[in-house]
């Protein structure tokens, strides 16, 4: 006994900013972006905070599910970039939708939201939960250096979110973690203390593009071949591959080396870039609003980042379209 997934959500920022848009404020054209990542625009925060969006996915899956909130046992967000370092934004949501069960949030960065999966299904393995909300959300426009070409074109913002009820849709699902603060890392906020001897690193992302590429690809096809064979089930007969947005070549390296049609792999990151952790709910939740699984399908999701860590999970789709 694991869990089914009940209801999708997902909201975007408003503000659209494409490549054209951020030729004027660093040396980057459209051409470079897109051939090298395969993205065209990213939403980007204005005038909402993370949470408003965070709020719009996680009502949205609510409101998918059918499910009441009274009927929630636990909220569970991954984040590397809320409004608040506390309260956690499981908290802040669990007091927007009017749910009163314990709610935390995680850090495993883009590996969030398959972190997220592991702890909801032993929650449910172990009977201490029915009905479990994961909202992930990222504001990477938060942390990125925008003077600095080589990540600011590569990230927006949003956020994804599931509703899982009990179920046996969980086939499989992996987790790893590897120590390393050279590949990729976010500083945190240095405060002001006046007894610090230690230079003040500024609160941005820093990663060694080149080695996340690589380290990515490797992960993408070996999580992809264990999970399919704890799962019991050959690689050929998933159905749909959800992977991180990090940057189209990797993907279409994965497939290749896969041997997948490529019409399998989902992508949105021509239009959303991206977003952290928020990248996997966000494409699931955009696929079951076009109803493109049917119940049975098999979907294999896929993340890597910061940590490093990778995660990925076999599930069995078997909602049907509202
Ligand atoms: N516009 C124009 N030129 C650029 C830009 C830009 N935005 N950025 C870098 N360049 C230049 C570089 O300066 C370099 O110029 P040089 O040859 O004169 O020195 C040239 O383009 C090539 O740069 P590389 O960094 O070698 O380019 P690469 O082909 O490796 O692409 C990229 C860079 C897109 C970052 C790629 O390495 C990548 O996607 N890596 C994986 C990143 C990733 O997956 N991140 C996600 C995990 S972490 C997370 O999700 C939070």
């Amino acid at each position: 006994m694991n869990f089914t997934v009940a209801g999708t959500g997902s909201a975007l920022p408003k503000k659209v900013i494409t490549n054209d848009d951020l030729s004027k404020i660093v040396d980057t054209d459209d051409e470079w972006i897109k051939k090298r990542t395969g993205i065209s625009s990213r939403h980007i925060l204005s005038d909402e905070t993370i949470t408003d969006i965070a709020f719009m996915a996680a009502d949205a899956a609510i409101a998918d599910s059918k499910i009441d909130v009274a009927d929630l046992d636990l909220i569970i967000v991954s984040t590397v970039s809320s409004d608040y370092l506390t309260p956690s934004l499981a908290c802040i949501i669990q007091g927007h939708i009017g749910a009163t069960c314990p709610a935390f949030d995680i850090s495993a960065a883009c590996t969030g939201f398959i972190y997220a999966l592991d702890i909801a299904k032993n929650y449910f393995q172990s009977g201490n939960a029915k009905n479990i909300l994961i909202v992930s959300a990222d504001a990477m426009s938060r942390i990125v250096d925008w003077t600095h070409r080589s990540t600011c074109v590569l990230f927006g913002d949003g956020a994804g979110a599931v509703v899982l009820s009990k179920g046996s849709d969980l086939l499989a699902i992996k987790l790893t973690s590897e120590s390393n603060l050279d590949i990729i890392s976010i500083p945190h906020v240095t405060g002001n203390s006046p007894f610090s001897e230690l230079k003040k690193d500024l609160s941005y992302i820093k990663m060694d593009g080149r080695e996340t590429y690589k380290f990515a690809f490797a992960a993408i096809c070996k999580n992809t071949n264990d999970v399919a064979q704890l799962a019991g089930i050959d690689v050929n007969d998933i159905d749909y591959f959800i992977t991180h947005q990090a940057n189209i070549r990797i993907i279409e390296a994965a497939q290749q080396r896969m041997n997948v049609p490529i019409e399998k792999f989902l992508n949105n990151i021509d239009s959303a870039g991206n977003t952290s952790s928020a990248t996997i709910p966000i494409l699931l939740d955009q696929e079951n609003k076009k109803g493109t699984f049917k119940p049975g399908d098999i979907l294999v999701l896929n993340s890597f980042g910061a940590g490093l860590t990778t995660g990925a999970a076999i599930i069995r789709w078997s909602k049907t379209t509202n």
